[in-house]
């Protein structure tokens, strides 16, 4: 959620074009609104307005603003409607300070209260306005920048990052409170940035901040101290070695359509990483725990599930699947120090994610396994280790290639351990461990195009339809849930996923003719979802399936195009290749209701709030 950018320069005085470029790369993180601050010669120019940041920088041509310095954020709105006067950056009392944040503040209420009794003018109900104010605050009582950034940290509270700067002075500063933040130094520029994509564009010379720790921006360095003491500390930059351009459409039409066609190669790229040296402490984690936990949410939690199932039948290991909000209330003082818990995230930023760690590393002192993404994620710093999706950027704000990739890896480290563990035959293990290296990326490629046309052709039979079902069973339980998420997703059709055998103890009362039920199997279980099938086709409900070809299943489908029919595989591969034309049905369906799929609305990709 939210993504701040700040830069300072030597030489230029096109400060505006430069931070829209940077941070255009952050409009995954939120586009209610957007705002720049860009300062010359000691006068802050401040704009902003609701919209995306193509929209605002059409309306206020932010891009033309003038300056050597300046911050930018773009917003997903938490506290405060997204209006304009919500919208950031903030001044402080005066225009003297400007500043943005990321995150929440949980003393919002009390702490905004205290600065208006204070005397504080604050113009906003947002709280990133309150990080301006507190350094104000403490510039007052101190008169010194540093100090005054560094103490305004002791009365946020929350995770939070935020940049912020005094019009007649050159630096920009900005602390790591428990959100992303990283900085780069170029020539002739540095930059600090909720995330990489948007540092980038500069420079690959990097330096990762870690919770607690601020960083000064001049125009030539980028020094990090500690904030609780403002010990300086010795950070120099490295290399990224992430592609610049992986960001880009390349000639899709949308980041999701160029993601899910990325697929076959994050197969290839993750089961190299698989079968590397790491995975063997990965595996020796799993095995020495006694309790294991796969912690995750959205659609993270749907590739965990499908982890639980993989993890059973080839490990006979069991792993309780949770959604990371309800893990503290369900098992926090179940805990112990044999407790595992698999933090799964995309971003390694999601708070509900970033709760558990700290709860079982805090209290528990159990170990955590992050399975992250984002290289540089607080997940990856801080989880005892952790294994790297290797998906490249997602930037489309619905996850395809990073839930296909966390399901692979499931299923290649269930199957190992499986092997470790006595209860799979090492030739059986070798077996499916052979099938994933070496025939999952064609066959993700053969469904991709295999199922296309079909999905589109029936995306259009779907655009009038306002609520169906997508249900699974055994295997692909978590694949219907996932599913149905994407077309909730950037359909903003209500689509609910679920398990098959479930649905008639309530939800089968919704069937009249035509209702559409989409049903995801494997040949192994499609002897079971036929009964499923048969409860809604004796309800004149529409079935639409999803599967290999089986004419026991062809017998109930009315229309060719309900059939969406993936390439024939191992029935263990089944559950991996499924999830393909479901995520490009809700594509299309996406697109042919006029939605941008990549940006559904009220949505945000990094979600660093409670
Ligand atoms: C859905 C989607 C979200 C995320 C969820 C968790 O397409 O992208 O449901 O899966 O917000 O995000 P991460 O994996 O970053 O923790």
């Amino acid at each position: 959620m939210c993504g701040i950018t700040g830069i300072v320069s030597k030489d230029r005085d096109n400060i505006g074009e430069v931070l829209v470029r940077c941070s255009r790369k952050l409009t995954y993180r939120g586009y209610d609104s957007v705002g720049v601050a860009a300062v010359r010669n000691g006068q802050v120019d401040l704009r902003k307005d609701v919209g995306t940041i193509d929209v605002v920088d059409k309306l206020l041509n932010l891009s033309g603003m003038k300056g050597d310095r300046g911050i930018a954020q773009l917003r997903w709105a938490t506290y405060g409607a997204p209006t304009k006067a919500n919208a950031q950056p903030h001044y402080g009392c005066t225009a003297d300070f400007y500043g943005a944040h990321n995150g929440n503040l949980h003393n919002y209420a009390e702490y905004r209260a205290e600065l208006i009794e204070a005397g504080h003018i604050v113009r906003s109900e947002n709280d990133g306005e309150l990080c301006v104010h507190a350094v104000d605050k403490y510039y007052e009582e101190t008169g010194d920048m540093f100090e005054a950034v560094r103490l305004s940290t002791r009365d946020l509270k929350g995770a939070f990052a935020y940049a912020v700067g005094k019009a007649d002075e050159p630096e920009i500063y900005a602390v790591k409170m428990g959100s992303s933040l990283v900085a780069g130094v170029a020539e002739g520029d540095t930059i600090v940035s909720s995330d990489l994509p948007s540092v980038l564009p500069l420079t690959s010379r990097v330096v990762y901040l870690q919770d607690g720790e601020m960083v000064v921006l001049t125009h030539d360095d980028v020094k990090v101290y500690r904030v609780d003491d403002g010990k300086q500390l010795d950070r120099q930059p490295e290399i990224s070695n992430v592609d610049a351009h992986a960001a880009e459409k390349g000639g899709y039409p949308h980041f999701m359509l160029k993601e899910i066609n990325e697929q076959p190669t994050v197969a290839q790229d993750v089961l190299g990483v698989l079968n590397g040296r790491e995975c063997d402490n990965w595996l020796r984690m799993i095995e020495d725990s006694s309790r294991k936990y796969l912690v995750a949410c959205g659609s993270s939690y749907n590739a965990g599930i499908v982890g639980t199932y993989f993890f059973n039948r080839l490990a006979g290991v069991s792993v309780v699947p949770v959604i990371g909000g309800q893990f503290g209330p369900m098992y926090g003082n179940t805990l112990d120090e044999d407790t595992l818990c698999m933090l799964v995230s995309q971003s390694g930023e999601t708070k509900d994610i970033m709760n558990v760690l700290n709860l079982v590393k805090g209290i528990s002192k159990g170990k955590t396994l992050g399975v992250v993404n984002v290289i540089g994620s607080t997940l990856m710093f801080q989880a005892d280790d952790y294994v790297p999706m290797a998906c490249g950027y997602e930037v489309s704000v619905p996850a395809t290639k990073t839930y296909f990739s966390q399901s692979v890896i499931f299923a290649y480290l269930a199957a190992k351990l499986g092997e470790r563990n006595g209860f799979l035959d090492p030739s059986e293990s070798k077996r499916f461990v052979n099938l994933l290296e070496t025939e999952l990326p064609a066959l993700t490629q053969k469904t991709i195009d295999k199922t296309g046309i079909l999905t589109k052709n029936l995306a259009r039979t779907l655009v009038d339809v306002k609520d169906l079902y997508c249900l699974g069973y055994g295997f692909t339980d978590g694949v219907a849930r996932e599913g149905a998420l994407k077309i909730k997703e950037i359909c903003y059709n209500h689509c609910e996923g679920m398990y098959s055998s479930e649905f008639k103890h309530g939800p089968l009362s919704i069937v009249t003719e035509d209702y559409p039920v989409i049903f995801v199997t494997t040949p192994e279980d499609s002897w079971m979802v036929i009964n499923h099938i048969n409860e809604v086709k004796a309800r004149h409900g529409r079935t639409i399936v999803v599967g290999e070809f089986e004419d026991s299943l062809n017998h109930y489908v009315d229309n060719k195009i309900d059939y969406l029919v993936v390439p024939r595989s191992d029935p263990l591969l089944n559950p991996l290749l499924d999830v393909i034309p479901l995520q490009m049905l809700s594509y299309y369906l996406s697109v042919d209701l006029g939605i941008n799929p990549d940006l559904p609305r009220n949505l945000s990709k990094t979600l660093t709030v409670d």
